[in-house]
């Protein structure tokens, strides 16, 4: 039986995002810019290319920004159309979410990632879903979750993106035992929290775009807190290896960059300024000499 059509997807964005601090105080980590567009504005604009018709944000205080984002905003608009600023009233559309596509979520401690999906159980019901995590961003000519959901139609079960990363880095991550190296497409046996480098499984590692059953949230209810004394949702998917349906990595297609750390974020925004036309000439420029004035200090 083919597997049912992922229409929904949840984006937790009820962490702290400590490591950004003090810009964090006041901005959601999700409203932080790489050139011109917010971390979120790309994960949805992501998720909208795979399909998702409903989007669920596991939100906490101080996050009322994001809420703001994807408002309409009448008077802006009235006044770029006074003015004939086509293009950027076109721009604008892009942050417009049809009435009843969005729905916001508490989350009112921030007990980790597990919990975070979890407070969204009641909007996702029985079906499967997607998660996206804004502050991974990932630069693929398909985008990234579109290549999932696709091959989410010939396995079912839950399938993560996975990433290779050297032995040293693994501590940082969820790592993938691998039971059947099919290509892009990894059959799982287990996974593992934040490995230490010697204990590491695999160098498979799981980042942040997932397509779960909703046998996860029930695994998310009887869950207790695992590593870092957070309730991981890497634990709950683990309770599906050896299911009827299974646990899947995906190699996707893609450059990621992990917007949630300061040296990711700067890569992020050295790329994607590269990347874009109006600014790759005077932006690229100006690396250059950057690099030609370090070389000669040196
Ligand atoms: P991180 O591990 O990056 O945590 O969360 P963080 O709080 O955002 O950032 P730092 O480490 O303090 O700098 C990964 C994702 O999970 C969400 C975050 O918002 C982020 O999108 N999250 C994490 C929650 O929604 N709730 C939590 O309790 C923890």
């Amino acid at each position: 039986m083919k597997p049912k059509k992922v229409t929904k997807a949840v984006f937790p964005v009820a962490g702290l995002g400590t490591r950004f601090l003090p810009a964090t105080k006041s901005i959601p980590k999700e409203i932080m810019t790489l050139v011109d567009r917010p971390l979120i504005q790309y994960a949805i604009d992501e998720a909208r290319a795979a399909g998702i018709k409903e989007f669920i944000f596991v939100t906490s205080r101080g996050k009322s920004a994001l809420e703001d984002y994807f408002d309409n905003a009448p008077e802006l608009e009235s006044e770029l159309r006074r003015k004939g600023k086509t293009e950027m009233l076109e721009v604008l559309k892009d942050t417009n979410m049809d009435s009843g596509a969005i729905a916001y979520v508490r989350q009112n401690r921030p007990m980790g990632l597990g919990h975070a999906v979890w407070c969204a159980r009641r909007l996702i019901g029985d079906e499967p879903f997607a998660v996206l995590l804004p502050d991974d961003v990932i630069a693929a000519e398909k985008p990234c979750l579109q290549q999932m959901v696709e091959a989410y139609a010939q396995t079912g079960g839950c399938m993560v993106a996975a990433m290779e990363v050297p032995p040293a880095r693994a501590s940082s991550y969820g790592v993938l035992d691998i039971k059947n190296d099919l290509g892009a497409i990894v059959e799982v046996k287990g996974m593992v929290e934040k490995p230490k480098a010697e204990e590491a499984p695999s160098n498979l590692a799981v980042i942040g775009r997932y397509i779960l059953t909703p046998q996860v949230l029930n695994n998310l209810n009887r869950m207790k807190q695992g590593a870092g004394g957070e309730i991981q949702l890497t634990d709950a998917i683990a309770e599906e290896v050896g299911g009827k349906a299974g646990v899947y990595g995906y190699r996707f297609r893609g450059q990621r960059y992990d917007c949630g750390s300061k040296a990711g974020f700067l890569q992020a925004t050295v790329a994607f300024g590269l990347s874009r036309p109006d600014l790759c000439e005077e932006f690229g420029a100006y690396l250059n000499d950057m690099i030609v004035q370090r070389q000669a200090a040196q």
